[in-house]
């Protein structure tokens, strides 16, 4: 389990300890000597360190100085990176306690601090049967007389929530099923009181949910639908907000196989269905007023006797006709008979998460999101500022109808592939004729998952999706 974030007004200063000093060199009467604080001046000024450390017999004082003149949500990204290290240091000396001491006002940076070193100290050890090194830092204690109890409180939250979809990433599909998963989205949902409905290979054939079942075909384990549903009393709007989240289980390629080495992280191609779940999961442990539907088609993508192949042509729950050119291009197959359940519920916008294409990480790496958007200009506005916000950063490109172009195919409705080039946009396109009403799409393929570890978005699923969506969910309905 990663730490917890506690609250106390009582000072206590023979613990573990992290000051952030943004320059006024205030610290508690008392702490430091004279000499101390020299040797902590010396090394700031002189030696251009942000991060000092200090020992004591029994423990330890951090003392983080933040960049100053950065713009404010780099500044906290700084922040959340250097409790990662402050963590790793902890976890290393074998330490299950720290204090974050308010030395006046850097309460942003306080939680974001706190955050990088919940997040930092997540691991996924349920297959390590030997040299399984738990982390030690269990309680991460913020001692402040003025931050609120619910902001500790919602970052406890939040970070749960994202440890919890990053589980669901880490989790290889030996075990995770398109049945398993659906199965821990039950006992999310169940932990957050929010409704949850599994519907099965029967129901999912009476809906005629030909995408899903197409790219089924080639799998040996049966496709699932999950809906999650989060509807208070109080909610705020009327018509829902919709979470669509691509489940895919696993992605070989399909009769299409993946070469070499592209098949290996592929067990990852459910973290947009696992963001779904968690984001959904933090939005109804916190209480937002807000009614909002997860969807969430899983299934894994496989060669096999039955596997579509390409030339295939499948008829998808709308009645669309899809010409399958390539069957690695599978996501947006379920995605697209989502998207067209989706309608019935006449929604207010639909966000779709998923691990789509090749093309978005060629665009922007890993560092950031691709974001597009047909009729929820506003919506998208938004959503980016809260990529910013929590540094989950969105990269926007045009849905021009030019693209939609690429996609016409001679023997059916369209096609599910186009030219090589602009394949984020393609697929989105792709994606885009299966709705109605606002909409936006997350390619989130760099960011979802890191082969190597990287400062507290850690290593394997990062749980990319869960910050933001909650971030944008609060600040539509909080305003
Ligand atoms: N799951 C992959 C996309 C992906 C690639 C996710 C790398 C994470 C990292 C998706 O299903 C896929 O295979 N897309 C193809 C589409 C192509 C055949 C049009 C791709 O991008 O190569
Ligand atoms: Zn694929
Ligand atoms: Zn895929």
């Amino acid at each position: 389990m990663h730490p917890k974030l506690t609250l106390t007004r009582k000072s206590q200063q023979i613990e573990n300890l992290v000051l952030i000093n943004s320059g006024n060199d205030t610290y508690p009467p008392g702490l430091f000597t004279k000499a101390e604080k020299e040797y902590i001046r010396i090394q700031k000024a002189v030696y251009k360190k942000d991060l000092v450390t200090i020992d004591r017999l029994d423990f330890r004082i951090f003392i983080y100085f933040p960049k100053p003149g950065q713009d404010q949500y780099k500044r906290l990204e700084e922040c959340r990176k250097a409790g990662d290290k402050v963590a790793c240091c902890l976890n290393d000396q074998r330490e299950n306690k720290v204090v974050i001491y308010d030395t006046g006002g850097e309460h942003e940076e306080i939680l974001a601090f706190a955050e990088g070193m919940a997040l930092g100290s997540y691991q996924f050890l349920k297959y390590k049967s030997e040299n399984k090194k738990e982390n030690s830092l269990k309680e991460i204690q913020i001692c402040s007389s003025v931050i609120e109890e619910s902001r500790i409180e919602r970052v406890n939250i939040l970070t749960d929530a994202v440890c919890r979809c990053r589980t669901l990433i880490n989790e290889p599909n030996s075990y995770l099923t398109a049945s398993a998963f659906s199965k821990e989205v039950g006992k999310i949902a169940k932990e957050c009181n929010a409704k949850v409905e599994v519907m099965n290979r029967n129901k999912i054939e009476a809906l005629q949910m030909g995408g899903i079942l197409g790219v089924n075909k080639g799998s040996g384990e049966p496709p699932t639908f999950t809906i999650m549903e989060w509807k208070p009393p109080a909610a705020r709007n009327k018509n829902p907000v919709i979470l669509v989240g691509k489940g895919i289980v696993f992605d070989s390629g399909g009769m299409n196989l993946k070469p070499g080495s592209t098949m290996q992280d592929m067990k990852d191609d459910m973290s947009g269905a696992a963001a779904v779940a968690a984001a959904i999961y933090a939005i109804a442990k916190a209480g937002l007023p807000v009614y909002i539907i997860g969807l969430m088609p899983a299934t894994d993508n496989r060669p096999g006797p039955n596997a579509i192949v390409p030339g295939d042509v499948i008829r998808m729950q709308n009645g669309m006709n899809v010409e399958i050119v390539d069957t690695d291009a599978e996501g947006r197959l379920i995605l697209a008979d989502a998207l067209s359940y989706a309608r019935k519920f006449k929604p207010d916008l639909v966000i779709d998460l998923a691990t789509l294409t090749g093309s978005a990480v060629r665009a922007v790496g890993k560092t950031a999101a691709v974001v597009m958007q047909s009729k929820a200009e506003k919506e998208l506005i938004e959503l980016r500022n809260s990529g910013f916000e929590v540094y989950e950063r969105l990269v926007e490109l045009p849905m021009w109808d030019d693209y939609a172009d690429l996609l016409k195919s001679e023997v059916a409705d369209i096609k599910n592939v186009g030219p090589p080039e602009a394949g984020s946009i393609t697929a989105a396109k792709f994606l885009e004729k299966f709705t109605d009403f606002p909409y936006i799409h997350l390619d989130i393929a760099g960011p979802a998952f890191s082969d190597k570890r990287d400062s507290y978005r850690g290593q394997g699923g990062t749980g990319f999706g869960v910050r933001l969506l909650f971030n944008f969910i609060t600040k539509i309905t909080c305003h």
